[in-house]
């Protein structure tokens, strides 16, 4: 009896519900409390289809808008799966990837078959974007995880980044540690991404993998030919900042390319508040596999001239008739565009790939444990 009492109510409500039209255009949605009682009152009935009634779509349209993110628009979306909300639940999930609320926004998404819309993001201009993309999608419970996934590692259409961070996510779940191993036991496994897959597999807790990875790969070896070990432990580690500086200025040689509150040369980016902008692990991945991690501005070029000339380094600047390079000594070469024969952006850093080969894990450790005291604002 109550029941068919609120259903009454309910109609009578929906009735002097405005139906506006380009609900998702507007950028400030007002919410009536009509809005909120109909989506109170939708969410207590057994069923309903949304789509009999276009002023009751149009208020939760008008609700999802108002409030994204909150548990009650996740309840709404699971519940009515409505298509019109798509674009906005992908913006939702690529403004918070590392938070419960954008994966969950990215699991509504495969769950409408909508996650088309996320994944495009993989192929994005911006890599921030396109690196979201990538975990929101590792993250996401599905069977589409994996597959996606292999698609980026083997493509090779995304940058190095972006697809070393899809061998990280493959790496987090069983069932992507054998299809990455199968790459690596077919030679199909790009040069570039083989640091980041052996941290994954030869620390799986899958001792198969983790013997069977063994064969094909290795870690790089420091200064004193002790293999590195794995980035899950090497972060547990804690170093000494003051001999890390030491390192950094001496036998590290980083002060060759990095400046520090105005020291050092500037080929690769000022360290001095880079303590602020990486975490340890990120840390780590930037000094022992620069190309997996090369940031912003400082992508490598390479020319090769009519006369076999070939130059390569950061793009300092480019005219219309020449183009400057900064070498890795701190040189700037310019070259008339006349002359190019070749003239491309590298996928490699210019940072060299090997820097543990001149440390000790003891004194990686220290250097890095220094670096993350670079801060801002520490003077
Ligand atoms: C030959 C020059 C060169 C040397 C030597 C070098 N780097 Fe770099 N480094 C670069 C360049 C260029 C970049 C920017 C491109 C990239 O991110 O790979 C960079 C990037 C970095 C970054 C990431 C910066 C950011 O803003 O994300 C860190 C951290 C870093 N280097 C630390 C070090 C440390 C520590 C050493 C010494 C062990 C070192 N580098 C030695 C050239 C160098």
């Amino acid at each position: 009896m109550r029941l068919i009492f609120a259903g009454i109510l309910f109609t009578s409500l929906l009735t002097w519900l405005p139906v506006s039209g380009n609900l998702l255009a507007e950028e400030t949605v007002e919410l009536s409390p009509k809005d909120k009682l109909v989506v109170e009152t939708l969410l207590r009935l057994k069923s309903f289809d949304l789509d009999s009634s276009a002023p009751a779509k149009a208020a939760v349209l008008r609700y999802l808008r108002a409030k994204p993110g909150t548990d009650r628009s996740f309840e709404l979306i699971e519940r009515f799966k409505p298509v019109e909300i798509a674009g906005q639940l992908t913006k939702y999930s690529l403004a918070h990837p590392g938070e419960t609320g954008g994966v969950r926004a990215a699991e509504l998404l495969f769950a409408m078959n909508r996650g088309g819309s996320l994944s495009a993001y993989i192929n994005s201009e911006n890599e921030r974007e396109a690196i979201s993309a990538v975990e929101l999608i590792g993250h996401a419970a599905g069977k589409q995880t994996v597959p996606l996934l292999l698609t980026v590692v083997s493509e090779g259409k995304a940058s190095a980044t972006v697809r070393s961070t899809a061998v990280k996510a493959l790496g987090k779940r069983a069932d992507g540690q054998r299809e990455l191993l199968i790459l690596v036991t077919r030679g199909q496994l790009a040069d570039e991404l083989k640091f980041a897959a052996a941290n994954v597999l030869l620390s799986s807790t899958d001792t198969k993998v983790a013997a069977e990875a063994a064969k094909y790969l290795e870690l790089p070896a420091t200064a004193d030919s002790q293999p590195l070990p794995a980035l899950v432990e090497l972060v547990k580690r804690k170093g000494d900042p003051a001999t890390g500086a030491e390192v950094f200025r001496t036998t590290g040689t980083c002060i060759k390319c990095h400046k520090i509150r105005g020291e050092g040369k500037e080929v690769g980016p000022d360290l001095t508040e880079i303590g602020s902008k990486l975490s340890r692990e990120a840390m780590y991945v930037s000094i022992l596999d620069p190309s997996a991690a090369i940031s912003h501005n400082f992508e490598t070029y390479s020319i090769l001239t009519e006369d076999g000339l070939a130059v390569s380094g950061l793009l300092i600047s480019e005219t219309d008739d020449a183009v400057t390079l900064r070498s890795s000594d701190g040189i700037d070469k310019t070259i008339d565009k006349d002359v190019m024969e070749i003239f491309k952006k590298q996928k490699t850093s210019l940072m060299p790939q090997d820097l543990q080969k001149l440390l000790t894990v003891d004194q990686l450790v220290d250097l890095v444990e220094y670096a993350l005291t670079l801060q801002k604002n520490s003077g």
